[in-house]
């Protein structure tokens, strides 16, 4: 074990639960923050309200290969733990978990978390077994930290909807808190990803969500679902996105089309800007 600034430093699933035996022990509820690194604001803001929330903070610090389709972007995704572990004392995490890939998924594994029906539609349908990756990933997180509460940000939405899922399904003893998506001055959501962009993508990139921001006040205010996922899709090319993946108006919780008005909505959208796919979503109002 190593520690910079009170963050102590664990890689293997013996000492992680070594440590939170420690504070289990003394009585202290357990926060677990899951990331891949990279952290920005957004991170940090899980670290904060997983703080708020309990006594210990643990974030996991994993580029979880499963995720991951053989033509993206695993081998070049951003990397830099020292910084990371700087960020996460700060933002009050006191332990890190930054296991290997062998660690994670010893040898021989054969064992994946797949979540039907919510976990195949959108992300699902353009990145075919990713939410496999990240619910074995996280339901392996979860398994062996057995945190009272674990953090997720409403930023990747359809991974919190599917991850609420696959805890309730699993009788996972954790509660699942959502975290509002941070954002840039002009909107766009903070992402890993957003590095990939070129300075004039960058300017463009806030479209995305003043698009969708359009879409979700029309619909509330009764336009149709699907032709605004059509001028949104329009807009969204105007502006120098090369391909929308969708945007698409979903119930809340289930992810199904829109039921309407009876039940909350959210839009959800993903788009591609170069080299770098945006995802994005907002509540109907
Ligand atoms: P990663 O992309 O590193 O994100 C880690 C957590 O930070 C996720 O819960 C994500 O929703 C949240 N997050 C990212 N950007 C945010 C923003 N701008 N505002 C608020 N929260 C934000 O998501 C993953 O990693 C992985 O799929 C993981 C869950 C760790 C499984 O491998």
């Amino acid at each position: 074990m190593t520690a910079t600034n009170g963050l102590a430093i664990v890689r293997t699933v013996a000492d992680l639960r070594a440590h939170l035996g420690d504070w289990r022990r003394a009585s202290g509820s357990i926060g677990l923050v899951p990331t891949m690194g990279a952290l920005h604001e957004g991170h940090l803001t899980l670290i904060r309200r997983a703080r708020e929330l309990s006594d210990h903070v643990c974030a996991t610090l994993f580029v979880n290969p499963t995720q991951f389709g053989p033509n993206e972007d695993f081998a070049v995704y951003p990397r830099d733990e020292a910084g990371d572990a700087v960020k996460l004392a700060d933002a009050g995490a006191t332990l890190m978990f930054a296991p290997t890939v062998e660690e994670m998924y010893p040898e021989g594994d054969a064992t994946r978390v797949s979540v039907e029906r919510i976990g195949e539609m959108l992300e699902g349908e353009f990145r075919p077994g990713f939410f496999t990756g990240v619910a074995t990933v996280v339901a392996r997180l979860l398994i062996q930290a057995l945190p009272d509460v674990a953090v997720f940000g409403e930023k990747d939405y359809q991974q919190l909807q599917v991850i609420r899922r696959m805890v309730a399904d699993l009788h996972l003893p954790v509660h699942i808190e959502g975290a509002p998506t941070i954002r840039e001055d002009d909107g766009l959501a903070m992402s890993s990803r957003n590095a990939y962009l070129t300075p004039e993508e960058r300017r463009a990139a806030p479209a995305l969500y003043r698009t969708i921001g359009t879409v979700a006040g029309n619909v509330a205010r009764g336009e149709n679902p699907d032709a605004q996922s059509r001028w949104a899709t329009e807009i969204l090319t105007r502006c120098g996105f090369a391909k929308v993946d969708y945007v698409t108006v979903r119930d809340a919780e289930t992810l199904q089309p829109w039921p309407g008005p009876m039940r909350p909505g959210r839009v959800l959208a993903a788009a591609w800007l170069g080299r770098a796919r945006l995802i994005d979503n907002v509540p109907v109002a």
